[in-house]
């Protein structure tokens, strides 16, 4: 069965062009996944619609209302019979990695909230115990661009969603290191010219140095991945 992911969102045409553009759009035309968008704003009860209001006690911006939150992902869960992974976007959250979106990709539903204003009531936190995911330590204005983050790294993942069969197998991150640098085209280019191993047609001696790349990469741009890259090896 197709993974579902629903999106619950007070801005739900931000996401159009993005779910109908390149590998979002052609894993649903596979039939890997299918994308439902709810407006949070459709589940208001007052006159305003309102979905925001003041913090008690003070404070600057406005703070999503728990009972519209709540109400939304209740009704959308209704929709179907399994079961979401619900998943809240914020700053608050723990940091999206590779291995999470492994995780997510094993999924066979995922509801992503994304709230505006300063944040969430905390209630909608303890009613709904969601997976509080954030995309990097900066604030942005709302959780729906965290939210197109999250779906194109988990997408990209499903079965068949990539050309190559195996093109997410050697990529950054997996296997906890970055990526060895790439070459197309020409041969020579203004002086600079490609490394002769990757023209020499050794494949051996090729997986080699894309190793070694990696390794060295790593070790100078991310000291933390590589120290648990190290760890990981020696730990079995
Ligand atoms: N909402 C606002 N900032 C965010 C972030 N960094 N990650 C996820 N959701 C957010």
């Amino acid at each position: 069965m197709s993974l579902r992911i629903d999106i619950l969102t007070l801005f739900p045409e931000l996401f159009g062009p993005f779910l109908g553009t390149s590998i979002p759009k052609r894993a649903a035309q596979k039939g890997l996944v299918d994308y439902h968008l709810t407006n949070i704003r459709d589940f208001a009860t007052d006159a305003h619609r309102s979905v925001d209001d003041k913090p008690f006690g003070g404070g600057p911006g406005m703070v999503m209302i728990c009972s519209t939150v709540i109400e939304a992902v209740e009704a959308v869960q209704k929709q179907d019979d399994r079961p979401a992974r619900r998943i809240l976007l914020t700053p608050q959250g723990r940091v999206l990695d590779q291995s999470t979106a492994d995780a997510l990709a094993t999924a066979d539903r995922l509801m992503l909230i994304a709230g505006h204003y300063e944040g969430f009531d905390q209630r909608i936190i303890e009613a709904l115990d969601p997976l509080e995911l954030s995309i990097g330590d900066y604030v942005l204005s709302g959780g729906e661009l965290a939210a197109m983050v999250v779906i194109d790294a988990v997408v990209r993942l499903l079965p068949g969603a990539l050309g190559a069969e195996d093109g997410a197998a050697d990529e950054s991150f997996a296997g906890g290191l970055l990526e060895h640098p790439q070459y197309t085209r020409p041969r020579d280019y203004r002086g600079m010219s490609v490394p002769p191993v990757l023209l020499s047609g050794d494949h051996a001696e090729i997986q080699k140095w894309k190793q070694r790349q990696r390794m060295e990469r790593t070790q100078a741009r991310r000291p933390d991945l590589w120290r648990k890259y190290l760890d990981e090896k020696n730990n079995g």
